[in-house]
């Protein structure tokens, strides 16, 4: 069956900074529909694995699988043009630009189509990027301001209305809500909710794990550049996640169950 088809897989996935192990033998499977958190202390890895797996960086060694297929993405433009839409922990937001230009960066509506002598629709992309930030709840007085004079939740909400509103196979969410307010954290949480409830596959990484106990299916504990195991939501704890990040609870002391990949 095609929904038996992971979405994304990960095999050995391995990058080294020079003498720094980020991620070590990283294995991971996200299935169609299904919904994952990242978890792990700071420096554990989390990052690099996002950075890896939609093309900011190379990996040094090891495999990443879209839909059954060995992709090996130059960019992160490589990886939306295929469907994989991201939110980083460092945002890319174009400080110059307004907010519909940095929404429809890369993918331009326009009125006539002559290669370089193309005219933008502005009107199109300011009324899509109203419809696409109405989901997020976010205020934004002036929408033709500059990114430049934001705040840090006005950013990060432009930033997952965007992806959230292209994400075709899989959106990737790093910390999204870190630098919100508790109404910003709650609407992006609903938007999480409405990707569910649509079926777009999600990968969250969250130190919040309320939030994390309460969006997601599986969780993926990472610790000191390795995955160290997954669980389902419904077979484990805080208490037992907490324990997995710190080194408290070995992965091997857990029941050999198929919750359990090490
Ligand atoms: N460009 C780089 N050069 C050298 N070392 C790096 C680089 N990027 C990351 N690292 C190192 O790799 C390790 C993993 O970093 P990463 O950013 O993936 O952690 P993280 O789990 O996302 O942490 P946080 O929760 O703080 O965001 C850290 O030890 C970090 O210092
Ligand atoms: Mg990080």
């Amino acid at each position: 069956m095609a929904d038996q088809q992971p979405v994304i897989a990960v095999r050995n996935l391995t990058k080294h900074y020079g003498g720094v192990k980020a991620l070590t033998d990283a294995g991971f499977t996200l299935m169609a529909g299904e919904h994952a958190a990242i978890v792990g202390d700071n420096g554990a890895g989390k990052s690099t694995f996002v950075r890896l797996i939609t093309g900011v960086e190379q990996p040094t060694s090891g495999e990443i699988l879209l839909e059954g297929n060995v992709v090996s993405f130059d960019s992160p433009l490589d990886a939306r043009e295929q469907g994989v839409e991201t939110v980083y922990q460092n945002l890319a937001l174009a400080e110059d630009l307004d907010v519909p230009s940095n929404i429809f960066m890369g993918r331009e509506i326009t009125r006539i189509n002559l290669g370089p002598l193309s005219v933008l629709n502005h009107k199109a992309m300011r009324a899509q990027s109203v419809d696409m930030l109405a989901t997020t709840g976010v205020k934004i007085q002036d929408l033709s301001e500059p990114m430049r004079g934001m705040s840090g939740g006005q950013r990060q909400c432009v930033a997952i209305a965007r992806a959230a509103g292209f994400a075709k196979k899989l959106i990737i969410l790093d910390e999204p809500t870190a630098a919100l307010g508790v109404q910003e954290t709650a609407r992006v949480e609903d938007i999480i909710r409405g990707l569910k409830d649509r079926g777009v596959p999600l990968i969250i990484i969250s130190h919040n794990l309320r939030q994390v106990f309460d969006l997601v299916d599986r969780i993926y504990v990472f610790r000191q550049g390795r995955i160290i195991c997954s669980r389902l939501k419904t077979q484990t704890t805080p208490e037992e996640i907490v324990g997995l990040i710190t080194g408290a609870i070995a992965p091997e002391s857990l029941p050999a169950e198929e919750a359990v990949t090490c």
